[in-house]
């Protein structure tokens, strides 16, 4: 692949991404709102910039095959916040990619997005959503979006409902953890599969 671009690249889930990214692209362009991201790897570059700007969103994939999408407020907060940076962010991520012509979105999503469902209840990727938070809505929100944009204009995505990529310090985080590596390795699967059309995957 010649251009690969990482939202979110200066969050947790996506300092862990950039290394590996890069090392599956002559070009990974990775971008957030921070200042600087530090030390780049070999072929990565870094650009500042806000989900919530169309325009800059559409520089940003210019010339890309791929975004992976990770760049969001990464848990429940005030309405306007969600807003911006997870609804129309990722809105700017689906409607600049189809402006300019990427193939496919690898997004993080969440358990969140069908949170309510009780814990006896098994459920599969086919249940309604039911979100238990406004950012569990988002998530529901870009699924939507993938759906739309997949049915109309033909842009693959891969929803990743990932539980819990983080540190395990009780047992029952230990239910939903996604260690890093399987993180890494997930998000590489999303992008080498050759057709995916629209998927969501736990
Ligand atoms: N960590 C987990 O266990 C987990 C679980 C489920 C889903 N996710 C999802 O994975 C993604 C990454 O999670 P994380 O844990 O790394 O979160 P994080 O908060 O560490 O990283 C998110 C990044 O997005 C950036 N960002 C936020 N708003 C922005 C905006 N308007 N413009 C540009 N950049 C913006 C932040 O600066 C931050 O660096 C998020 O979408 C999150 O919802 C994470």
């Amino acid at each position: 692949m010649k251009k690969l671009v990482l939202t979110g690249a200066a969050g947790r889930l996506g300092s862990y991404l950039r290394e590996p990214l890069s090392q599956m692209c002559d070009r990974l362009v990775s971008t957030d709102w921070t200042e600087d991201i530090g030390k780049l790897y070999p072929g990565e570059t870094y650009v500042k910039a806000d989900l919530g700007d169309l325009e800059a969103m559409e520089a940003v994939l210019d010339g890309a095959e791929m975004v992976v999408h990770f760049g969001a407020i990464g848990d429940e907060a005030a309405w306007d916040k969600i807003l911006h940076s997870n609804i129309i962010g990722a809105y700017n991520v689906w409607e600049a990619a189809a402006r300019k012509g990427l193939r496919r979105v690898v997004y993080a999503s969440s358990i969140h997005a069908v949170g309510m469902y009780p814990k006896t209840q098994r459920i599969d990727t086919e249940v309604p959503h039911r979100p238990d938070t406004y950012y569990g809505l988002a998530k529901c929100f870009a699924e939507d979006l993938g759906s739309l944009y997949w049915d109309k204009k033909g842009i693959e995505s891969v929803h990743l409902r990932i539980l819990s990529a983080a540190q395990v310090n009780n047992p029952r985080a230990l239910g939903s953890w996604l260690s890093y590596d399987d993180l890494i390795h997930l998000v590489q699967q999303a992008i080498t599969t050759p057709i995916t059309g629209f998927s969501v995957i736990y």
